[in-house]
């Protein structure tokens, strides 16, 4: 039987090569092999077409649901938040986490709206101030997306503008991205719009910026307005 770290480092090559897929997107000849012969994947299908938590099995993940949500989730100012991104391994979240917060979700692809929250929005994260108005939420989450389609300068400043003043003073961002160069289309330094919120020391991770023990150098950055 495989070990933990082992189960860990495949899912992460999965992931590192952009194919960290359940059934819901992977070929049916695949699929249906993976189903007859590895009895976790069973049992994770098993548990999402049931529509129970299924989650993704990397480090960078275990920190974002085990230590990053907590805290925010409990933070007594934290009432509305915006999740950037949907995939299948978030589907969960609004429910096991932020069950009674005003919980929104954004995506530019309609397809990933399956993965979203009630209150989800089809758009680009560069188009904020199309939906929402300023100082609108407590807490900004953009997690995998710069480099996921995230990509030019001129998407990021708009997109850093946007979130800024969509956040409520004090309100915060917490921006998740793999510090690769695959998946680091534009330098963050450049980014002047990151530059208008203030680094946050996380008090659980006790630093503004962790870097999680993976392959693909996954980072969290936190900030506060
Ligand atoms: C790798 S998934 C990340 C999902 C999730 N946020 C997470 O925690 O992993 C990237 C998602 O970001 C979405 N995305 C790409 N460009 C975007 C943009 N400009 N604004 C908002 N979402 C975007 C993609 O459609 C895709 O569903």
């Amino acid at each position: 039987m495989s070990s933990l770290s082992d189960r860990q480092r495949s899912r992460e090559d999965e992931v590192l090569r952009g194919n960290a897929k359940l059934a819901t997107t992977a070929s049916t000849r695949g699929t249906l092999t993976r189903l007859l012969t590895d009895w976790r994947f069973t049992s994770r299908v098993v548990r999402y077409l049931a529509h129970l938590p299924v989650r993704m099995e990397t480090e960078d993940r275990r920190v974002l649901e085990e230590v990053i949500f907590p805290y925010f989730a409990t933070l007594p100012t934290m009432h509305s938040m915006l999740f950037v991104g949907c995939d299948w391994y978030t589907r969960h979240y609004r429910q096991t986490y932020f069950r009674g917060k005003d919980y929104w979700t954004i995506d530019p692809a309609p397809g990933q709206r399956k993965f979203a929250g009630k209150q989800h929005i089809v758009g680009a994260l560069e188009r904020l101030d199309e939906y929402f108005p300023p100082e609108r939420f407590d807490l900004i989450v953009c997690n995998g997306v710069y480099g996921f389609g995230l990509d030019t300068r001129e998407q990021c400043e708009r997109a850093f503008d946007l979130c800024q003043s969509r956040l409520t003073r004090g309100g915060h961002f917490v921006f998740g991205w793999d510090d690769v160069p695959a998946r680091t289309p534009v330098p963050l330094s450049d980014i002047e719009g990151l530059k208008h919120l203030r680094a946050f020391p996380f008090p659980p991770l006790g630093s503004p910026r962790y870097v999680t023990k993976t392959a693909y150098r996954h980072t969290y950055d936190f900030y506060r307005k």
